[in-house]
């Protein structure tokens, strides 16, 4: 029990202040404080606790000769122990004004103190120190949270949050919530299945996205919507990809592209003013996928440095080196990056990547260096002067630079030459300039070959209209179809990313025929969607942003984990409370559910 009183459900009395926001201003007041010990230091006579509360820290000075019965009580208290305290603001002599706390300038005397609640030794300080394992911390989420750095993540969550629903209210945009036990929505992941009990060996998907609902939604006429979504999405997790995240959801009737993106940006604008108070000056470049992928290999460029690719195919036409010359007899590509003399990799890094390389994707790296005597390493015997002199020219090459190239087919060579660029970003420190950097990529493709299923699939998923430009591509060679598709990236991460649909009925069925499905599927999965296209389907578009993602950017930090009040391991477990967990068989029976596992 709390302390040698009677346990009472109710405080001793009501705080008057939080701790946190106590100012030399505040000098001469009686306050009455609730909050934990973050540490206690007796010298001699007097006792010193630090009170904590979700504003912050103040110093509580406990003297005998003031109150004989709080210094006694005072004496007792540990850390994180919950306590209430009464006493007077005085301000701090000069010396002992502590310039690191807000509160600083002042100390609170205190007259009465009450031990409310004791707390067992904390597994971990709660301070900035996060040496802890991140699995003991979310196993203690809660004391975990009571980090500062928490507390104000998770603030400036809600405060982004807030000014994304003010801004959306703004424009004319109707809250809308959609249900979470629902029917499959092809996002590209896997579903999380709830079985009905009610309809043995049915169940409902948990939604990936509210994709189909808020489509549903222009048919009905709503015009302009949004939402905070849960979605839930069952795929391999990474710092920025959780089981369970919330997307700002929108749709709006009869948009262009821009409108949407315009909308996009003036939401994150507003996100990153009322948190960080913040200019982000849209409107955002717009860079073709095309362009995205010939420049930096990938479809979400970190445009903070430069290290772009280089096409140099056509510099080693005629070459005598076998393995180029292999690759290009084979129509292949030959791509390449420079980098720079200030940045040196030692040829261990060399040999590194070049390893990696071969392990991971059965790729070889070419590198040269230059020097003022000429081209140097493992190839360079092979390479005449005329190939070397366009290379250089097409690269920027001088002395002192380094041209690391990969040959082969270019849509397998840029990805890896564009996760080369992001290493070399980060062994550079080119990665961490303060800079934001925002950018929409465009015009996707409308579909990409998986190897995986022999088959198309969707880039963005199957309810995105074609540009109409392509529509005459789609029989012919639908992997050359542009898509009506846009993302927003901010330094090489996917913020959100959205589309115009299909309202028409006919083309959405031969949209779903080209991804393989047969019309019998297609009625059976999206019947519901194509009839509702036949009833005067206006044309819609929309996007959704992570929420998540845009508050880890908000906040710095580089984990989704640090931004969810209770998150889930790379594993998809919660360790506090630790679900999945197996459940009653009886459960089970009544869902008409065997687990073979
Ligand atoms: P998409 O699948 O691109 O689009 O998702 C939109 C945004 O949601 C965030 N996101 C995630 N965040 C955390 N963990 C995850 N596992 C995760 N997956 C996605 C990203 C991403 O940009 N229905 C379409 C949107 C539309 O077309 O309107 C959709 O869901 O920030």
């Amino acid at each position: 029990m709390a302390s040698k009183e009677a346990y009472s459900p109710l405080p001793p009395w009501q705080r008057t202040d939080y701790c946190g926001t106590l100012r030399a201003n505040d000098a001469g007041r009686d306050v009455a404080l609730l909050g934990w010990v973050q540490t206690r230091r007796d010298h001699g006579g007097l006792i010193f606790i630090d009170l904590r509360d979700r504003e912050g820290i103040v110093q509580l000075v406990l003297n005998p000769e003031i109150s004989a019965g709080a210094h006694e009580a005072g004496s007792q208290v540990r850390s994180e122990y919950y306590i209430a305290a009464r006493g007077k603001v005085v301000l701090r002599s000069e010396g002992t004004v502590n310039a690191e706390l807000p509160t600083g300038q002042v100390e609170v005397v205190v007259n009465a103190l009450e031990i409310v609640n004791t707390s067992a030794p904390p597994p971990f300080p709660i301070d900035g120190d996060t040496a802890t394992a991140e699995e003991i911390r979310l196993k203690y989420r809660y004391l975990d949270l009571r980090r500062p750095e928490m507390q104000r993540n998770l603030r400036a969550r809600h405060q982004a949050i807030k000014a994304i629903r003010d801004y959306l209210d703004d424009n004319g945009f109707v809250e809308i919530e959609t249900p979470i036990l629902w029917k499959s929505t092809p996002e590209g992941a896997r579903d999380y299945l709830v079985p009905s009990r009610v309809n043995p060996g049915k169940f409902y998907a948990l939604p990936q996205s509210p994709q189909l609902l808020k489509q549903l939604l222009m048919v009905a006429g709503f015009d302009r919507y949004y939402q905070i979504a849960r979605c839930f999405r069952d795929e391999d997790l990474r710092a920025n990809r959780q089981p369970e995240f919330s997307q700002i959801d929108l749709e709006m009737t009869c948009p262009r592209p821009d409108d949407v993106m315009s909308i996009a940006e003036g939401m994150v604008a507003a996100a990153f003013r009322r948190v960080l108070g913040v200019e982000i000056n849209p409107p955002f470049i717009r860079m073709p996928y095309a362009e995205a992928m010939e420049r930096f290999g990938i479809d979400k460029p970190d445009m903070r440095f430069g290290l772009e690719l280089k096409n140099l195919t056509s510099a080693f036409e005629g070459t005598s080196f076998k393995v180029f010359a292999d690759v290009l007899a084979r129509g292949q590509s030959i791509y390449g990056i420079n980098l720079p003399g200030q940045h040196q990799l030692s040829r261990r890094e060399l040999d590194e990547i070049t390893e990696t390389l071969r392990s991971r994707y059965a790729m070889g790296l070419a590198w040269v260096k230059v020097t003022d005597s000429g081209w140097q390493g493992p190839i360079a015997k092979y390479l005449g002067d005329g190939e070397r002199e366009r290379a250089a020219g097409v690269a920027s090459l001088k002395p002192g630079d380094t041209l690391m190239m990969v040959a082969g087919d270019a849509a397998a060579v840029r990805p890896v030459l564009g996760e080369i660029r992001l290493q070399l970003g980060a062994r550079f420190n080119l990665d961490s300039t303060g800079e934001r950097k925002f950018l929409w990529v465009v015009d996707f493709p409308l579909f990409e070959y998986s190897e995986e299923d022999k088959r198309l699939v969707s880039v963005n998923h199957p309810f995105t209209a074609p540009n109409p430009d392509d529509l005459a591509v789609l029989d012919k060679n639908p992997l050359d179809a542009r898509a009506l598709a846009y993302d927003m990236v901010l330094n090489g991460q996917e913020l959100g990313g959205g589309s115009i649909r299909i309202h028409s009925r006919e083309l959405q069925l031969k949209v779903l025929e080209l991804l393989g499905f047969s019309r019998e599927e297609a009625t059976d999965r999206f019947g519901f969607l194509v009839d509702a296209l036949t009833y005067g389907a206006p044309p819609h578009g929309g996007c959704a942003f992570g929420v998540d993602r845009l508050c880890m950017m908000l906040c710095g930090t580089d984990s989704l984990r640090d931004v969810l009040a209770f998150p889930k391991t790379g594993k998809a477990v919660d360790p506090m409370s630790g679900a999945p967990s197996e459940v009653d068989p009886r459960q089970l029976k009544e869902l008409a559910i065997k687990v073979t596992a």
